[in-house]
């Protein structure tokens, strides 16, 4: 693994795994992080009908469903920009966890490269980070059958109900990765292998001490863009004054992107409303969109 594992120029063709102890990094897109990061990791901790489980007693056991903990603490020590929820799990999206896992799941464990060409059989793919419940993710790929969708959270609840409703409108065009994505982008992506970024209402961390939480920086893109074929875009909206500002700045201020508009995007009609934006435009808050293209020269 590299110095600055954000940043490599080429992800590990093979397993990268760390025994738990030996040289962590605790960063978030390559920013060092304090030693209490490596508590924290996302422990599944509902049963499939809602009975709650010790913390890393994997909820989907024999491969049936995600694993407990895929991007792994015995991966590396990293301060996370996603918090563990307790949230459960219903029976219909357990059941859908169980069928279409095996089909259309993968776990990010950080350990090989994936063929996104046979994933997504040769579609340019998009990967979005944080599809939370899904439902704005299931009607982007509806609505554009010909591009891959690589979903990635870490949320068990919004997996199920995305590959439910992936199942129940037919859309062969969504695979649902369960884990932290900087390890996906990092370890398991091939470097020019995405046509596009989504990251829609990422966590803003409001509090100041938590701000190294945010996805949006500039370790991250640095990392992203090395993922990005030229010409692939990078949309991110936000309901979060101060955090839209930083992915401007951020985003502006990565040499290999352009900027497809003066400042903020227009919304563009492609987006649908996510669960997260209605929660924000009902609170009052403005809706930035930032719209931006890796550079072909
Ligand atoms: C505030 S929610 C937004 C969900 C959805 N995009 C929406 O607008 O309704 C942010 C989501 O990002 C996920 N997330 C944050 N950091 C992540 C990471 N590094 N890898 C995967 N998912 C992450 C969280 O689990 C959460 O579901």
């Amino acid at each position: 693994m590299s110095e600055n594992p954000a940043t490599p120029a080429e992800p590990a063709p093979a397993a990268t795994g760390r025994p738990a102890g030996t040289a962590p990094d605790q960063q978030i897109g390559g920013v060092p992080g304090p030693p209490e990061a490596a508590a924290e990791t996302a422990p599944q901790t509902t049963s499939p009908d809602g009975q709650r489980l010790g913390g890393r007693e994997p909820m989907f056991p024999h491969g049936t469903g995600p694993a407990a903990d895929p991007a792994g603490s015995h991966h590396e020590r990293r301060i996370r920009s996603f918090q563990p929820r307790r949230s459960r799990v219903s029976p219909s999206q357990a059941d859908a966890i169980r069928r279409l896992w095996p089909k259309w799941g993968l776990d990010i464990d950080g350990l090989s490269q994936i063929d996104l060409d046979e994933m997504f059989d040769g579609l340019p793919v998009i990967l979005e980070i944080g599809f939370g419940m899904g439902e704005a993710t299931a009607q982007m790929a509806a609505a554009d059958p010909d591009t891959g969708i690589l979903a990635c959270d870490v949320h068990t609840p919004g997996q199920g109900n995305l590959l439910a409703l992936a199942e129940r409108n037919g859309l062969s065009n969504v695979r649902v990765a369960n884990g932290d994505a900087i390890i996906l982008l990092r370890e398991m992506l091939a470097p020019a292998s995405l046509a596009g970024l989504r990251v829609y209402f990422p966590d803003p961390w409001p509090k100041k001490r938590h701000h190294k939480r945010r996805l949006i920086q500039p370790e991250f893109l640095s990392l992203v863009t090395t993922r990005l074929a030229p010409g692939a875009t990078v949309h991110c909206a936000t309901d979060w004054e101060p955090y839209a500002e930083q992915m401007l700045e951020v985003l502006s201020a990565e040499p290999t992107l352009e900027n497809l508009h003066d400042g903020y995007a227009p919304r563009p009609d492609f987006r649908p409303l996510t669960k997260f934006e209605g929660q924000g435009l009902d609170k009052g808050h403005v809706v930035h969109d930032l719209l931006f293209r890796r550079r072909t020269d």
